[in-house]
């Protein structure tokens, strides 16, 4: 097996004391570090690469990680959370989550999954697991958003909590400490609350200035879940299959810039301290030591300002980067369907 080119495990100098980094609290009384590395390299870092960025983030402050089977770099992710371990750092001060892929929401192998996570991961327990997807739908990594999976299904309630009844195992099975979902919607949420004996405790959903989806952001706060921010710069490296002509680019935007020039910042370090500060949890990606120690860093310097905080809650452009066509399950329907845009869940 391919390992990263990383020795062992050291704190690195000029990084940030993790007991300074902002934490928020969930449902079990249990805390999460208010920033995680994001670990999906896409098409442009190897494993190897994300690993050592692993080793590297932890060594300069970070003890959280947002990780996924089907990111395909777990083996060497747990590599370095192996050393990271050995180099002195203990279990319980690591956040790390994994989640189940579309394709494995069947009960036969669902624990399976999990498993092999752990294993990849080199963990007895992880912190979060989280279903990935809320449709059942297996398309190849990589493919081309026009790509259609004969066999993609809408979501069914019931079968979502069949899923979700194996989450609720895996916790009583002491393999998981917390359950959660991601790229849910409000309907849907209302549905899994309304059945769930163990209920989210947090939910991954795309948030960064020009998408702040304030009703969801709303609903998962008030009741009790924590909002994680995946692509919270907005993913200005996506590949570009993923781009559309109407996409715009948060960190041009003048608002953030003119904030960036007062801190003396990359516009970049501006989404990741305001996501911090309205009260999510940012999971930035980055493989350079320089970007991921600057948005740890952010988050124990001084806070925006109250009208650097408007201005930013103002130029929400309700712009979905991550628009999930893949997932799509007849012809004639277009992507915001799979967001249940009508406020209930868009019919099978
Ligand atoms: N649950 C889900 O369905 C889901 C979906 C998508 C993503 N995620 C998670 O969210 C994570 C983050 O999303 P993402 O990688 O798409 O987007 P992102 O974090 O918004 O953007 C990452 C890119 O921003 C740039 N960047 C980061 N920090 C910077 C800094 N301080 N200064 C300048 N540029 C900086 C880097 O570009 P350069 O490399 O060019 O420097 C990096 O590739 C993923 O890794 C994954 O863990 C989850």
């Amino acid at each position: 097996m391919a390992t990263p080119n990383c020795g062992s495990f050291s704190n690195a100098a000029g990084g940030v004391d993790p007991a300074k980094v902002p934490t928020r609290t969930l449902h079990t009384g249990a805390k999460i570090p208010a920033i995680g590395l994001g670990t999906f390299g896409s098409d442009r870092f190897s494993g190897e690469e994300v690993a050592e960025a692993v080793l590297g983030a932890a060594a300069v402050g970070y003890r959280h990680f947002d990780c996924a089977s089907v990111y395909g770099n777990e083996h060497l992710i747990g590599h370095s959370l192996g050393q990271i371990m050995k180099g002195g750092i203990k279990r319980q001060d690591l956040w790390v989550t994994s989640k189940l892929w579309n394709d494995k929401h069947g009960e036969k192998d669902f624990i399976a999954s999990c498993e092999k996570s752990l294993k990849d991961l080199q963990l007895d327990y992880l912190d979060g697991y989280l279903v990935h997807w809320p449709f059942p739908n297996y398309h190849a990594p990589g493919c081309d958003v026009r790509s259609r999976s004969p066999d993609a299904k809408p979501y069914i309630h019931e079968n979502f909590m069949k899923t979700w009844r194996q989450m609720e195992k895996l916790v009583s099975l002491g393999l998981v400490r917390h359950i959660g979902t991601s790229n849910m919607t409000v309907p849907k949420l209302r549905l899994v609350l309304r059945d769930a004996k163990i209920k989210p405790a947090v939910n991954e959903m795309e948030l960064h200035p020009h998408f702040q989806q304030p009703e969801l952001f709303e609903f998962v706060v008030g009741r009790g879940i924590v909002p994680i921010g995946f692509c919270p710069i907005g993913s200005p490296t996506r590949p570009d299959r993923d781009k559309t002509e109407t996409d715009t680019v948060d960190i041009q935007d003048p608002v953030i810039v003119r904030i960036a020039r007062r801190l003396n910042v990359h516009p970049a370090v501006v989404c990741v301290k305001w996501a911090v500060q309205r009260g999510q949890v940012p999971i930035p990606f980055s493989v350079y030591r320089n970007e991921y120690l600057a948005n740890l860093g952010c988050t124990v310097g001084d806070p925006l300002t109250d009208a650097e905080m408007k201005q930013v809650a103002g130029i929400d452009r309700n712009c979905r980067l991550i628009k999930g066509q893949v997932f799509l399950w007849k012809d004639g329907q277009t992507w915001e369907d799979l967001w249940d845009p009508r406020g209930e869940i868009t019919p099978p």
